[in-house]
């Protein structure tokens, strides 16, 4: 939430300051500006909207080396240049991303010493509180500064008199941090500084890192240096680009066959028997033993992942498992002990919620496992054990190959862990295997028919409500695929379980409503389909998806358009029946002509709560 990025070297500042932001945008996206020591000391220019206004602003005679650049999601105070970023009082100029929470009494106290804020931001308190400190010392005021604030953030700090220098520190929200001989920059994620260099270090919170030129030197607040932990990642610049695709989510959408095998590859270990082998990730089976209790905690599309890890464990664990909202768990009083295993799950390994999840969960002595693709993120850094999904960089705000990286994960621990607690044989467990491995290339059966999906998105345009049901794993995945098309595409959409639909919400299923029916599961199809002529009764549209195989229980008129998936064992069909919501959704945001990537009032990283 909110992109930052600093760069200070031997190229144009301003122009390394506009792509790094263009890359970070899906971070937010309602305001943006720059901040850069020019001859004439720190020039600001901010804008409203899109980087790109930004861009077609900024004075030709901007000459810099060195430079901060923020793009922002509005938090406290509503979009407008005043509260765009960077904030600037006395010798001060600054970005921030995350929320200081005691900003008001700050304020107050700050307006005695003469200075009243512009914006309506909590950032500015932190500039005023910094200029009022900062007598020449830059750690000195850093100090004074951090033992006030309370809340998240990561700063990026110019002091007018310290030109070609920018200071960092962080508490919660991210900054990596890396150095080229093009010059050395700082930036909320990879994606951004991934056009200097694949080796990076993530800034350890309430350490302090100088930017110069040539070097980052990171000291803690009392001035030590110390040597953070370098990190390297194992993907390129073509990765965060669109190569040739129209959109980011499209592009990703086809990444998925080759996510989910990057995902399998190092944990496939071939012998007599395919077991999942955990041994590179440091997960020994003596953690499966002995769990009494799994809690699954997310947010968004992970979360619906963890829907879907928590009907596979349960099925086949006999152990109880629930998943909960990280929000609500947070502030809930969970029942946790040292027999429970919580597990996180995180495409970016920042969202506050799912991170204030996991340090209570430690706090009541559970053990905490996680599910992240980001590299050294915080929930990564801070779990005891992470499984990572190797998805590559996700750029379009709509979660897609993340998700079903996610998924698979959820798939090789399950087989995992129902063999080390003596549920599955190796046998079984590599007959299972043998299906995970195949699903790259159902998804590429599937995303070969996205001709169809985008001739049906056409009947989707111009609804209003929309409904998804399902039953079991399908109905974990309606849910996903619900926030998948009401995110992008705006239309008002929900996913029921399809034996409550009569409980209320058919009453909302009128002539012309589209249904999106998913019927893989054989277990529980007739009652699916039962729940189908339901609401075709009532004049609903639906779109009925089945397993290959299906196709004669399908009577005539039951759907108004049928969609088949190919062949698998039934638990594996979540992921063919994704890569359909994941078109559709998409297809029928570029037909009412959306911006799919960046959909209003959302952004992909939620650092704040
Ligand atoms: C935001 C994104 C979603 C994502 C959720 C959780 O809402 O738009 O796509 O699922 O955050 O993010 P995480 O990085 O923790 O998976």
């Amino acid at each position: 939430m909110c992109g930052i990025i600093g760069f200070c070297g031997y190229l144009n500042a301003k122009e390394e300051l506009i792509k790094g932001l263009a890359e970070l945008e899906y971070r937010g996206y309602d305001s943006a500006g720059i901040a850069c020591f020019t001859d004439r000391g720190i020039e600001v220019v901010k804008s409203v909207g899109k980087v790109a206004g930004l861009e077609n602003k900024l004075p030709p005679q901007m000459e810099s080396g060195c430079g901060i650049g923020h793009t922002r999601w509005a938090t406290h105070g509503g979009v407008s240049e005043v509260n765009a970023h960077p904030h600037r009082c006395g010798n001060v100029t600054l970005i921030h991303n995350g929320i200081i929470e005691n900003y008001h009494e700050l304020a107050k106290e700050l307006e005695k010493t003469g200075r009243t804020p512009l914006s309506q931001t909590d950032t500015e308190v932190a500039v005023m509180l910094l200029d009022s400190l900062y007598k020449g010392d830059a750690l000195e005021a850093l100090r004074g500064t951090v033992e006030r604030l309370e809340g998240a953030y990561a700063f990026c700090i110019m002091f007018a008199d310290r030109k070609d220098e920018i200071y960092c520190i962080r508490k919660g929200s991210p900054l990596v941090c890396c150095s080229s001989e093009e010059g050395c920059a700082v930036a909320s994620d990879m994606v951004a500084l991934l056009r200097y260099s694949k080796e990076y270090f993530v800034l350890p919170e309430h350490q302090v890192a100088k930017v110069t030129k040539n070097a980052i030197l990171v000291t803690d607040l009392e001035g030590m240096e110390v040597s953070p932990v370098m990190l390297s990642i194992n993907w390129d610049m073509s990765a965060a680009q669109k190569n040739g695709f129209k959109h980011y989510m499209l592009k990703e959408i086809h990444e998925q066959p080759e996510s989910i095998r990057r995902t399998l590859a190092p944990r496939m270990k071939k012998g007599e028997y395919i077991l999942p082998d955990f041994s590179e990730d440091g997960i020994e089976d003596e953690l499966f033993l002995n769990v009494g209790r799994i809690v699954i905690t997310a947010c968004g599309t992970a979360m619906h992942a963890g829907m879907m890890g928590r009907i596979l464990l349960e099925r086949l664990l006999r152990i109880p498992v629930s998943v909960e909202i990280a929000s609500e768990f947070r502030y809930g009083e969970p029942i946790l002990n040292e027999k429970s295993l919580v597990i996180l799950v995180s495409q970016s390994g920042e969202t506050a919620d799912t991170l204030a999840a996991l340090r209570l969960a430690k706090e009541k002595g559970a053990k905490t496992l996680s599910v992240v693709n980001v590299k050294g993120s915080s929930i990564a850094r801070e779990s005891d054990y992470v499984l990572y999904t190797h998805a590559g960089p996700e750029i379009a705000v709509a979660s897609t190959k993340a998700y079903t990286a996610q998924l698979t994960a959820f798939y090789l621990l399950t087989f995992r862990f129902a063999y080390a607690v003596g549920k599955l044989t190796a046998k079984e467990v590599s007959g299972y295997m043998q299906g995970l491995n195949e699903v790259g290339e159902l998804m590429e059966k599937m995303l070969e028919q996205k001709d169809r999906m985008k001739e049906l998105s056409k009947r989707l345009t111009p609804a209003q409500d929309l409904f998804f049901i399902g039953r079991s794993l399908d109905y974990a995945l309606s849910c996903e695929g619900s926030i998948k098309l009401k995110e992008i595409t705006y239309i008002h959409s929900e996913a029921y379980a399809a034996g409550e639909l009569k409980h209320g919400t058919l009453s909302l299923v009128t002539g012309g409503v589209p249904v999106i029916a998913l019927a893989t599961q054989s277990d529980v199809f007739s009652k699916m389909i039962s729940n189908v002529k339901e609401v075709r009764a009532r004049g609903a549209m639906v779109i009925l998806i089945t397993k290959e195989g299906n196709e004669a229980v399908v009577e005539n008129g039951i759907c108004d358009e049928h969609l088949v998936i190919p062949a698998s064992h039934d638990v594996f069909a979540p992921f063919t029946a994704a890569v359909i919501l994941q078109l559709l959704a998409y297809y029928t945001s570029s037909y009412r002509g959306l911006d799919v990537d960046q959909p209003r009032n959302l952004a992909k990283s939620v650092t704040v709560e």
